[in-house]
């Protein structure tokens, strides 16, 4: 008898999640290609588009990832019972009261909210402009991500009201919110009033809020007020952090979720388990050990943690001075190790001296002439015409892990060999590309 095989669908007509994913993962490495081209040239490089943290593992974390390497079962979906406690008591201590039952664990916060999204299905709203994924997982989950008007990682809740209101009803179609807090890209933290106006809206329209919540330990000033929204919206917000960014671990891939109480809660749990146990079964055995110590927040982790905050501040603030000494607009770094500069009040400089009138084109020309890597602001759902550009400063802090060192133990971090470099580096540049004569 012949063997009838039936061939596949065609992949010559894409979904929308398709097209929307590959976007900004190229963007970056197209940039890290043309660094290590004019690398190999022998000509300077400002690496400023990748989001890497940029520092060695805490000793007392790598003691614990070595000891913890018998660690080989597959373990629970939702984590190892000591991983989840102490995820518990991190919260408690930032006035989250949590249950463990509500605390689940996976390879990476990422993979979690790709997992919620999944979960809670519907259409989500994102800030525009917002971290890259949320609208590349959204696509990828057979989602449509909404961009909304919004600042510092929050969508308006004005604006957010009028998509919700919108044109055939589309906007019926939302269940849940994103809201960074601090945000990637801008490197801000929104104020307690922009969440609590977001809280309202969520609460009138029943819709979850996801917080994204794992740059909250790199808050430059510790008494800045910070507002969750699973403080006043308990009942329907998720919040997500990991180790990636407050400890710079984003190769160990840790992430943990806290689910609301409740039947809501119950549901989200049962569901992500299942998503889990279906795609990584659970994250790495050994990893969870030393990422349990790291929330139980030792000493020597909270001093890494202020030290990394100090060094972020600094070296953020000296990059943006650079810029606003060029008549850029660059709203203060309040978090992280990210600057979001306006290159508007140069439109006129950048349309006649370099024929750029979009923030691709900008971010193409700083690349190509100068070697400095940035991503263009429409990456993170910006409109293009309005010039912004994320630049993170972060992998200017060293090549090597002696030099990464020492600009974390440095009071003036500015001021050692390499960092100094490619701060008057880039001064250069920036005066050159808009046309000062000094
Ligand atoms: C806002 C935001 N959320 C989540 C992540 C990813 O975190 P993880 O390494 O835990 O997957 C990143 C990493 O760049 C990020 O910027």
């Amino acid at each position: 008898m012949a063997l009838t095989v039936t061939p596949l669908p065609p992949l010559s007509a894409p979904s929308p999640a398709l097209e929307l994913a590959p976007v900004p993962v190229s963007a970056t490495l197209a940039a890290n290609e043309t660094m290590d081209d004019r690398r190999r040239r022998g000509e300077p490089v400002l690496p400023m588009a990748f989001g890497e943290a940029g520092l060695p593992a805490p000793r007392l974390l790598r003691t614990a990832l070595a000891r913890a390497a018998g660690y080989t079962s597959y373990g629970p979906v939702a984590g190892h019972t000591v991983l989840r406690e102490a995820a518990t008591l991190y919260w408690g201590r930032r006035g989250l009261p949590t249950d463990a039952d509500a605390v689940v664990c996976g390879p990476g916060s990422k993979a979690l909210l790709y997992a919620l999204m999944t979960a809670i299905g519907g259409d989500v709203a994102v800030t525009q402009p917002s971290w890259v994924s949320y609208a590349a997982q959204a696509g990828l989950a057979g989602r449509t991500a909404r961009f909304v008007p919004g600042a510092a990682g929050v969508p308006d809740a004005e604006a957010l009201e009028r998509v919700l209101a919108g044109a055939g009803g589309t906007g019926g179609r939302i269940r849940s919110v994103v809201v960074t807090l601090p945000d990637n890209p801008t490197g801000r933290l929104a104020t307690p009033a922009a969440v609590a106006a977001l809280v309202e809206v969520a609460r009138r329209h029943g819709l979850i809020i996801i917080s994204d919540e794992i740059y909250r330990d790199l808050v430059h000033d510790v008494r800045a007020p910070f507002l969750s929204p699973a403080e006043i919206y308990p009942e329907r917000t998720v919040v997500t952090t990991g180790l990636s960014k407050n400890l710079a671990l984003g190769g160990w891939r840790l992430g943990v979720a806290r689910l609301p109480d409740g039947e809501l809660g119950r549901e989200l749990s049962a569901r992500l388990l299942g998503i889990g146990s279906e795609i990584w079964s659970a994250p790495a055995g050994p990893v969870q050990q030393a990422a349990a110590l790291a929330f139980s927040e030792p000493p020597a982790v909270s001093e890494r943690i202020a030290l990394s905050r100090r060094l972020h501040a600094r070296v953020a603030r000296a990059v943006a001075a650079r810029f606003t000494m060029a008549g850029v607009a660059v709203p203060a770094p309040q978090a992280a190790f990210y600057l979001y500069p306006d290159f508007s009040p140069l439109a006129g400089v950048l349309r006649r001296r370099h024929a750029v009138t979009s923030d691709t084109g900008l971010a193409d020309v700083l690349l190509r002439k100068y070697g400095v890597g940035v991503l263009p602001g429409s990456a993170f759902g910006d409109r293009a015409g309005r010039l912004r550009l994320r630049v993170a400063t972060s992998l200017l802090y060293g090549e090597t892990e002696t030099e990464r060192m020492a600009a974390l133990n440095s009071p003036q971090p500015c001021s050692l060999p390499w960092i100094g470099g490619a701060l008057a580096r880039l001064e250069e540049v920036l005066a050159d590309f808009v046309g000062f004569t000094g």
